[in-house]
């Protein structure tokens, strides 16, 4: 029996399969040490691009490369085997088009063992989409507010407010299902269009700033353990990470420079190692 099939790995029929079932569970993940720790609750893991603000200190995804995710998406699948992992298709890898968005994903599939990406879905994207699954690769869209629009919309700004952008993204949301996503994230939206989404299309829909009443939900790790300096208005914080590893650090500093640490419990003994 090959590696690939003796994999335990939920997979992406099962996630489609859940459209108005249990709730999906899915966080971001970078690294091995954390992916090992989330992989046992969740049924999704997202490299997202996040990872450039949360752990390489850029203002936003803008700046992020096909490389860095590469790297951190080999490193999250080293550290799971029971989560589907999906990686964002970062901004300058897939606008210009389905040959150039094939070239992205296949490179990230090839290179990681992921099994799909995610693709912010803006005008003219939803070809891509298809082209990408018609071609072998799943595609889960992420709609709503997006952060790679940064530039364009000022900064990163909640969705849904007016008529006209209600129809805009539940034309998008339409065009991405239609295309043969497997999911969507929906980000920063009002509750009421949430709902609208989710009832109107055939795949679930992954919620962030976007109300209960999606399909599942996804939040950036760092933020609802409390890691990142800023929390946006839709984390809850789980956890106050920041705190802890200052409350450690300082008390570090504080041994070091009066000399409390090591003491003889941290020190080699001379002589023989001491028998079992
Ligand atoms: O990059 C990211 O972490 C995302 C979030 C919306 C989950 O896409």
């Amino acid at each position: 029996m090959s590696k690939q099939s003796k994999s335990s790995r939920i997979t992406v029929p099962q996630i489609r399969a859940r459209k108005g079932g249990e709730k999906i569970v899915c966080l971001t993940a970078y690294t091995t040490p954390v992916a090992e720790l989330l992989d046992p609750h969740c049924d999704l893991l997202l490299i997202g691009d996040s990872v450039g603000m949360v752990l390489h200190g850029l203002p936003g995804p803008v700046g992020v490369t096909l490389d860095m995710m590469i790297l951190h998406a080999q490193a999250v699948m080293r550290g799971s085997e029971h989560a589907l992992v999906v990686v964002d298709l970062p901004f300058g890898s897939y606008e210009r088009g389905p040959d150039q968005a094939f070239k992205s994903a296949s490179k990230i599939l090839r290179k990681t063992g992921c099994p799909a990406v995610k693709v912010e879905a803006s005008e003219g994207v939803a070809e891509s989409i298809a082209f990408l699954v018609s071609r072998g690769i799943p595609v889960m869209g992420h709609i709503g507010l997006r952060p790679q629009a940064m530039n364009v919309e000022g900064g990163f700004k909640a969705k849904g407010r007016t008529a006209d952008e209600r129809g805009r993204i539940l034309a998008e949301a339409r065009a991405v299902d239609a295309a043969g996503a497997f999911a969507i994230l929906v980000e920063g939206v009002t509750p009421d269009l949430a709902a609208e989404i989710t009832a109107s299309v055939s795949v679930p829909t992954i919620g962030i700033g976007a109300s209960n009443v999606c399909d599942g939900q996804i939040l950036v790790t760092d933020d609802m353990l409390g890691l990142f300096y800023w929390t946006p208005k839709f984390v809850r914080r789980y956890g106050d990470m920041r705190g802890l590893i200052e409350k450690a650090v300082t008390q570090y500093a504080d041994d070091v420079r009066s000399g409390a640490f090591p003491d003889e419990r941290e020190t080699y003994k001379l002589g023989p190692k001491p028998g079992p």
